[in-house]
């Protein structure tokens, strides 16, 4: 008998809605890259097509960091070349440089050049490079974030986001707070009737279990449970997936649901 598929939804990335695109401008056929990287977290049975993402954008908050250079930038670069992202998808920096949208630009021209899993291809690149947008400020600064907030809006009528748009702190943690309640205030965290606004907010989230929860009541009085991710990287480190797959299988056809369990067995009997 065929084994029951994990539930995946709660593992969705910002980048994956079900809303059809309503193409802006013309769809780039996309590259088949799939036989250089595949999802290592992806059950093997699962037989679903990947989902192009519908109408939308990202603010990158913290955009000139080194996780953003290295990791975000490139990755965005990577979906839109397999055909993963709207034709009008749109990238918004936001850092304290006194750049301009071109300025911005080039920064992730480089870092996608030097740091991007799949080739670079021009046509690619332009498409995406339209979208971008920069907005220089500190969290402090009130006319940076309305600023922000026209930027979206100009992007919704120029590029058919559609109102949607998921905001990624990758900013240092003592920030998160700040953020968030920027974009509370701002009015960014209220998505226009039909559309959707997320929130995906960096390790370490928290630093013990009260600033935790803390931050958990904080993020939780801006955005509702289904509209924050939380990431951690080391989930896709192979120490951790060898734990996932651990749990699926014991060697005896048992299957674990309960990591905490699995741990303790798994120390007694190495
Ligand atoms: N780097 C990684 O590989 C990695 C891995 C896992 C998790 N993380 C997490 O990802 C987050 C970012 O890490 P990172 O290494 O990229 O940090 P980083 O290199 O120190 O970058 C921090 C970013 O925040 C901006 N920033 C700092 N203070 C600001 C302020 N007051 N107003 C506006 N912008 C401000 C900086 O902009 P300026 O250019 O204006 O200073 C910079 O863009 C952290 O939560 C970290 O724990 C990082």
């Amino acid at each position: 008998m065929s084994e029951e598929l994990p539930d995946t939804t709660e593992t969705e990335t910002a980048a994956e809605v079900t809303t059809p695109a309503t193409p802006a401008t013309p769809v780039l056929p996309a590259a088949d890259w799939s036989d250089e990287w595949s999802n290592p977290l992806r059950h093997p049975q699962d037989r679903r097509l990947p989902r192009i993402a519908g109408p939308s954008g990202l603010v990158i908050f913290g955009v000139t960091g080194d996780l953003s250079r290295k990791k975000l930038m490139p990755a965005v670069y990577d979906l839109a070349n397999r055909g993963m992202l709207p034709p009008g998808f749109s990238l918004v920096g936001f850092a304290r440089r006194d750049w301009e949208d071109q300025d911005f630009a080039q920064v992730v021209h480089d870092s996608v050049r030097e740091h991007s899993r799949t080739p670079f291809r021009e046509e690619v690149w332009q498409q995406l490079a339209e979208g971008m947008r920069f907005i220089p400020g500190d969290f402090d600064d009130d006319q940076a974030f309305k600023q922000l907030r026209s930027a979206v809006d100009e992007l919704d009528a120029s590029r058919g986001t559609n109102g949607n748009y998921a905001f990624y702190l990758s900013v240092p943690p003592k920030f998160f707070p700040k953020v968030v309640r920027q974009l509370k205030k701002h009015g960014l965290a209220d998505a226009p009737e039909g559309s959707w606004r997320r929130a995906i907010i960096e390790k370490p989230f928290g630093h013990d279990l009260s600033s935790a929860r803390e931050l958990n009541a904080l993020v939780h009085d801006v955005f509702e449970p289904d509209q924050v991710f939380r990431i951690d990287h080391y989930l896709g480190k192979e120490t951790v997936q060898n734990i996932l797959a651990l749990r699926d299988h014991d060697g005896r056809g048992h299957r674990h649901r309960r990591p905490r369990r699995l741990l303790r067995r798994h120390r007694r009997r190495p």
